[in-house]
């Protein structure tokens, strides 16, 4: 998979892009990371990527040329996901984070201004996302969690293939406790049942808190999944 980002701020990108498991995922050869700065791709001598908004108002907006000069960069003849960073955006779920890992190349927007020329989004943009509803001071954070949880999907990029595929919100449920030595911590002790050896209570257990605790925690991702009889009998215990 190719990912480019297309930043004002490519610094930002350096310790994320490099470290634990993107690192790893890079120098295993599972992705490919490309940071361009778009102030390369400005047609003014002095770099200018904004300008004043029509009709008045405070702010600077992003003009239009270098982002579509550089997205037009990064791209051949195939047509990427192009991905603009946003507040206004689709809310971002694990749900389309599985649907972007299956792309071949994506490219990622992250603005800094008040706004954006409309035409970007109009015109050059595929996707619009949020990771949530507060204001960032750009989309470049934003971007990381979005390319974190990517990749992290691409097969080979865990050292252990289950973690993905158990994870809170791919089960459509949030995950239950874990524990590990010591089996008694200041007087805080291990349940029984995990020391107990037998597996299929261990599973049982383990169901029983997920569903307990996504209850408790989220009952909207409970509301939103088709239980089973078994589960719901499991909730009642
Ligand atoms: N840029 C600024 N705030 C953002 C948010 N919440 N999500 C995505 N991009 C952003």
């Amino acid at each position: 998979m190719r990912i480019d980002i297309l930043t004002l701020f490519p610094e930002m990108f350096e310790g994320v892009l490099g470290s634990s498991i993107l690192g790893k995922a890079k120098e295993k050869g599972i992705v490919d990371f490309h940071v361009t700065n778009f102030r390369e791709f400005s047609e003014s001598k002095h770099g200018t990527v904004d300008d004043t908004p029509y009709g008045g108002g405070g702010g600077m907006v992003l003009k239009p040329e270098p982002l579509f000069r550089a997205v037009e960069a990064v791209t051949a003849e195939a047509k990427p996901r192009v991905i603009l960073m946003c507040p206004q955006g689709k809310p971002y779920r694990q749900k389309l984070a599985e649907e972007l890992a299956r792309e071949e190349h994506l490219v990622f927007i992250c603005g800094h201004y008040e706004g954006y020329d409309e035409r970007i989004r109009q015109y050059l943009v595929t996707d619009e996302i949020s990771i949530g509803d507060y204001v960032l001071t750009g989309g470049e954070l934003a971007a990381m969690v979005v390319i974190d949880s990517v990749v992290r999907l691409q097969p080979g990029a865990l050292g252990n293939e289950s973690s993905a595929v158990e994870d809170s919100f791919t089960t459509g449920l949030l995950e239950h406790p874990h524990y590990t030595r010591p089996a008694e911590f200041r007087g805080w002790k291990v349940p029984d049942i995990l020391l107990s050896g037998h597996h299929a209570n261990i599973v049982r257990w383990r169901m029983k808190e997920s569903l307990r605790r996504t209850k408790e925690r989220r009952p909207d991702l409970l509301a939103a999944m088709e239980m089973t009889e078994d589960m719901q009998k499991l909730l009642r215990e």
